[in-house]
């Protein structure tokens, strides 16, 4: 594995599964300490004992957790050089406009988009004082494209992270601080195998608009993270990073 990211210190939220354990992982595999940040005390400490790194309990919506998570980051390791900002939720009671209540509209926002907001807010100050960083935003393909089965308040929250991560990445540009949104497709993760085979149907109507003809292994987004964290992105800042199997190109897809 080349070694992009020897000496780099990175948090990562929702490390403890789907996407955020795969990038701990290849953070690791390319030379960076790694912070995972997660709820989930077992998962989390057992990704952070696979990976040499250190965990960190955290619940990405409570403000003085987040920031004494970028603190315990600065205190243990030095500085903060990748802040991949990564957990989110999408909840059954999400869903049509029409039905979802308010309640899970909140929360939804809470803990896709303010919890991002935090993350940025009190992750920056220790990238100025190193003079540089890289941060990564997991937004999603629905921040660009609408789909006729709605998520209204997960949907709505990515918007925000994208539109959040492009004037970040503007206005600390020159302080050598580069924010970038992610934006994955579908992607094979326990929780979609599970409603997936419990429904082929549902399978087949969101497959046919993949050119590619399947959904993402988390590791395939991984590798796209790591790019990002690592200098071989350094001219890309306040982008949308799309890696969508080509979804937000295709008319027709192949058959
Ligand atoms: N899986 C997909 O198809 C897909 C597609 C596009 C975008 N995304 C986005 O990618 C990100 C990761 O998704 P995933 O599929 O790997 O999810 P996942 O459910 O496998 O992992 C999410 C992790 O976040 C943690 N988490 C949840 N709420 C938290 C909180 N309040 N504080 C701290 N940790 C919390 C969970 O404990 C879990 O470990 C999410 O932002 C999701 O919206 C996923």
């Amino acid at each position: 594995m080349v070694q992009r990211l020897e000496g780099r210190v990175a948090v990562v939220t929702g490390g403890a599964s789907g996407i955020g354990l795969a990038t701990v992982r290849r953070f690791a595999s390319e030379g960076a300490k790694v912070v995972v940040a997660d709820l989930d005390p077992a998962s989390g400490k057992a990704a952070a004992d696979e990976a040499g790194g250190l965990f960190v309990q955290v619940d990405v919506t409570d403000e003085e957790q987040v920031k004494a998570l970028f603190q315990t980051t600065v205190d243990t390791y030095g500085k903060l050089d990748i802040a991949f900002n990564n957990a989110g939720i999408s909840p059954p009671d999400d869903d049509s406009i029409l039905t979802t209540g308010i309640e899970a509209w909140e929360r939804v926002q809470k803990v896709n988009l303010t919890s991002v907001y935090l993350c940025c807010k009190y992750a920056i100050p220790h990238m100025q004082a190193g003079g540089k960083g890289s941060i990564i935003n997991t937004a999603s393909f629905v921040a660009t494209m609408g789909a006729a089965t709605s998520q209204i308040s997960y949907t709505a929250s990515k918007g925000g992270v994208l539109a959040m991560s492009r004037e970040l990445g503007v206005q600390f540009a020159r302080e050598g601080i580069r924010v970038n949104a992610l934006s994955p497709g579908p992607v094979n993760t326990p929780l979609l195998r599970e409603l997936f085979a419990k429904d082929p149907e549902r399978a087949a109507r969101r497959l046919v608009h993949v050119p590619l003809g399947r959904f993402a292994e988390p590791e395939e987004i991984a590798a796209a993270v790591a790019f990002l964290a690592s200098d071989d992105s350094s001219f890309m800042t306040a982008s949308n990073f799309l890696v969508d199997g080509g979804i937000a190109g295709a008319y027709v897809t192949p058959l």
